[in-house]
């Protein structure tokens, strides 16, 4: 089982710990209010105002729509409102000085303070979502393209994503000279009939685009994933559903290292709020039993799974660097949810 040094360093960074993730409540609650509604001169300058107070970096809150408008999918992929099944497009319109997220998450300083980018248009802009029922799937929208940046720029050779959306990775995959082909695992027929009907002939470019109707459960196998050069999986709609699928993937113990998940780090932030808690809990001699039923119960299942993995553990943490480098370790973090 992993234990502490008792000393003033570790009593130091377990607090500083603790009040990051008291900070990040208390800067989401304060910043709630204003989040996709329109922002007043007035506003704006409250909004600063705990943007500063928070020391969270900002020059101006307002985005040039061109970083929109000025990327090849929204420039050349026209969608009209259509629909099959019960799946459809629709416009939709982000009403100018609307505050909101301009990408997921951003972690700030060395504990467990993070923030999403905020900010807002001058100018009304329009923009198509992929819809199922009332879910929204998809939309070229920056926080969207921005997310999968790493994925974008990653892309060479063969590449595979799992969950097709509007295409918008497999676009700008293929507009890339080291991309050879794209091969997409998608679920839902609907989408992939939209997808092939309205949005596959605008691609115009000469390259392998293959999609397999399937679950993407079922082709996160070792001996398919490893036709591919580079693999992005994007099938859930926030960290919310993201975790559990996340989890169900890391129990496959697959083991690939050419591989990114989108939003992974948003993702791995809730499961390290929770060892940071364990953690705490050892520090302070507390009964491991009372600390699992003091977790919310959607994530009982991975307190349980942090128990486990530091009972494999008997080394001493002695440093704050040895106490973050675990919380940050992707690596353990993984390793913790595969259990
Ligand atoms: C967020 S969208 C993907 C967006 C895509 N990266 C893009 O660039 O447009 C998620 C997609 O995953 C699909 N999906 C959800 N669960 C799936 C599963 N288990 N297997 C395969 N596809 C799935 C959904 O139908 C949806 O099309």
């Amino acid at each position: 089982m992993i234990t502490f040094e008792k000393n003033k360093e570790i009593d130091l960074s377990m607090k500083n710990l603790l009040l990051s993730m008291f900070e990040v409540n208390e800067y989401l609650s304060s910043i709630l209010d204003y989040n996709e509604k329109f922002l007043s001169t007035e506003n704006e300058k409250e909004l600063m105002h705990i943007l500063k107070k928070y020391n969270i970096p900002y020059n101006n809150l307002k985005y040039d729509s061109k970083i929109l408008t000025d990327n090849p999918y929204y420039k050349n992929i026209k969608l009209e409102n259509v629909h099959f099944g019960n799946v459809r497009y629709e416009k939709t319109t982000i009403k100018k000085r609307t505050l909101m997220s301009m990408n997921f998450h951003n972690p700030l300083g060395k504990y467990l303070f993070h923030y999403h980018p905020i900010g807002h248009f001058e100018t009304d802009v329009d923009l198509p979502a992929l819809k199922e029922d009332d879910k929204v799937w998809m939309s070229p929208a920056v926080s969207e393209i921005e997310s999968m940046r790493d994925g974008i720029d990653k892309g060479h050779g063969k590449c595979l994503t799992m969950g097709l959306g509007i295409g918008v990775l497999p676009y700008l995959w293929l507009l890339k000279d080291e991309v050879e082909s794209v091969t997409i695992v998608e679920f839902n027929k609907d989408i992939i009939n939209l997808f092939d009907t309205y949005i596959r002939p605008q691609f115009k470019i000469d390259k392998k685009l293959k999609i397999i109707h399937g679950d993407a459960f079922d082709y996160y196998r070792e001996d398919f994933l490893s036709q591919f050069d580079y693999i992005y999986v994007d099938f859930w709609e926030s960290t919310e559903d993201g975790l559990d699928f996340y989890t169900k993937l890391m129990e496959k113990k697959v083991d690939i290292s050419n591989i990114d998940y989108w939003i992974e780090d948003s993702i791995l932030y809730d499961v390290k709020y929770i060892v940071a808690l364990y953690l705490f809990a050892v520090y302070e001699g507390k009964s491991i039993l009372d600390f699992i039923s003091s977790i919310d119960e959607d994530f009982k299942a991975i307190a349980k799974k942090i128990n486990k993995y530091f009972k494999t553990r008997n080394d001493i943490i002695k440093t704050e660097d040895e106490l973050l480098n675990i919380i940050h370790s992707k690596e353990i973090l993984k390793k913790i949810l595969s259990i």
